[in-house]
């Protein structure tokens, strides 16, 4: 399959470009099993691949222009974008070009010796369902590059080099959990990363083996809201930081948690714009969700992955009534799976939106699916996608 994809891919762009390409390279969405904005907060995220992939196929070029195309027509695909590198400047390109563009400004910011390219996407990964699709393209984008430029950069270096893309060029202040998941995760395993120095460990969940299956539940829904509120809820965690005189909420134990919030109740409370958190709900959720990421580990590594699913769902009532970054949509998937049965269930990715993940028995995955569809159609939603996240590569070349 992949192979078949990846040939077509070959074939789309020697039919744009006139040549055959010098490779093909992968890179997956993502869900986040657990720890969610922890990693703007130098915390702890617990991400797995999905089999769903942005293939680039691509060959160098030598006069300094990076010329790009999808395959995707409601990307804003179908005309190849040109631009010259010397001339890219941050945001200063709108649309999706702007991700590889971004990488390869990224890159050159660095000092690394990356010239012109010809790239053409194919994607089977969601866009608009929190499931980083973004993230896969600019990681693919900059694996083609290292690739092609014989730069042996680490995946660590790529995940980071892809977030300064998105951060400085396209201008999202994300954190570097999903790009190191596109460029770290590894097949059968959920990656426990320490966003903080990158540590990382692949962590084996090994779901079908273990009778259990993990839904994603993609709501269909994007709320106007996110983008702002992303960034309000990173300054409001940078604000109880500094208010707790720590370089990061990482650095506030679980066990000071009473004490910290103690101290925090004589500090202004101002709920942000479009009724965000406040600081210490900010704080709660932060030091509680990084201890829930522990706990999964300490589930998992003791052979128990059914007992994770408490933890997914009061990870979901933190992200819904401490951070406040939920919406009906999640709530309904989330409620909808645990009275039809579900082991566990909780929003994925930034919030406002997107996709839940819900831990089953994979006995149970049909009628646990049904009910939430059910749920939908009853509240006059939309009809949700359900699909199995199997745990799945992360970025490689194919060809
Ligand atoms: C988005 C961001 C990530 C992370 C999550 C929330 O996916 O891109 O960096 O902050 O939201 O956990």
């Amino acid at each position: 399959m992949t192979d078949q994809r990846a040939r077509h891919t070959a074939e789309r762009f020697r039919e744009v470009y006139g040549a055959a390409p010098a490779g093909v390279w992968a890179a997956p969405g993502r869900v986040n099993l657990i720890g969610e904005h922890t990693d703007y907060n130098d915390g702890f995220v617990m991400p797995l691949a999905l089999p769903h992939t942005i293939l680039a196929a691509a060959s160098p070029r030598t006069d300094g222009v990076l010329r790009v195309h999808s395959g995707d027509g409601s990307s804003g695909g179908g005309q190849i974008a040109e631009l010259r590198l010397d001339a890219l400047r941050p945001a200063s390109d709108g649309g999706w070009a702007a991700y590889p563009a971004g990488v390869v400004w990224a890159m050159r910011e660095a000092g690394l010796p990356v010239g012109g390219a010809d790239l053409h996407y194919d994607s089977t990964v969601p866009v608009g369902a929190g499931l980083s699709s973004s993230a896969a393209l600019e990681v693919v984008t900059a694996l083609a590059l290292d690739d092609l430029y014989g730069l042996g950069l680490t995946r660590q270096r790529l995940a980071r080099l892809a977030q300064r893309a998105e951060n400085a060029f396209v201008g999202v202040p994300c954190g570097i959990m999903d790009q190191t998941a596109a460029a770290c995760c590894t097949e059968g395993h959920a990656l426990f990363l320490d966003t903080r120095d990158l540590s990382q460990r692949q962590v084996p969940f090994d779901l079908a083996g273990r009778g259990l299956r993990l839904l994603v539940v993609d709501t269909r829904v994007k709320h106007e809201l996110g983008d702002g509120a992303y960034a309000q809820r990173r300054a409001m965690c940078e604000h109880g930081a500094r208010a707790l005189g720590v370089h990061a909420l990482r650095d506030v134990q679980y066990a000071q948690l009473p004490a910290a919030l103690g101290s925090l109740a004589a500090a202004p409370q101002d709920a942000g714009p479009g009724g965000g958190p406040d600081v210490r709900a900010a704080v709660r959720h932060v030091v509680t969700e990084n201890r829930r990421v522990e706990d999964v580990i300490a589930r998992l590594d003791a052979g128990d992955p059914r007992a994770i699913g408490p933890l997914l769902t009061d990870g979901h009532a933190s992200l819904r009534d401490d951070f406040r970054v939920s919406c009906a949509e999640l709530d309904l998937a989330v409620a909808a799976a645990g009275a039809a049965g579900a082991l566990g269930a909780r929003m994925t990715g930034g919030g406002f939106g997107g996709s839940a993940v819900v831990l089953v028995e994979e006995a149970a995955a049909d009628a646990v699916a049904g009910r939430i569809v059910q749920a939908f159609a009853a509240a006059g939603y939309a009809r949700p996608r359900i699909f199995p996240a199997v745990p799945s590569a992360g970025a490689r070349r194919l060809v």
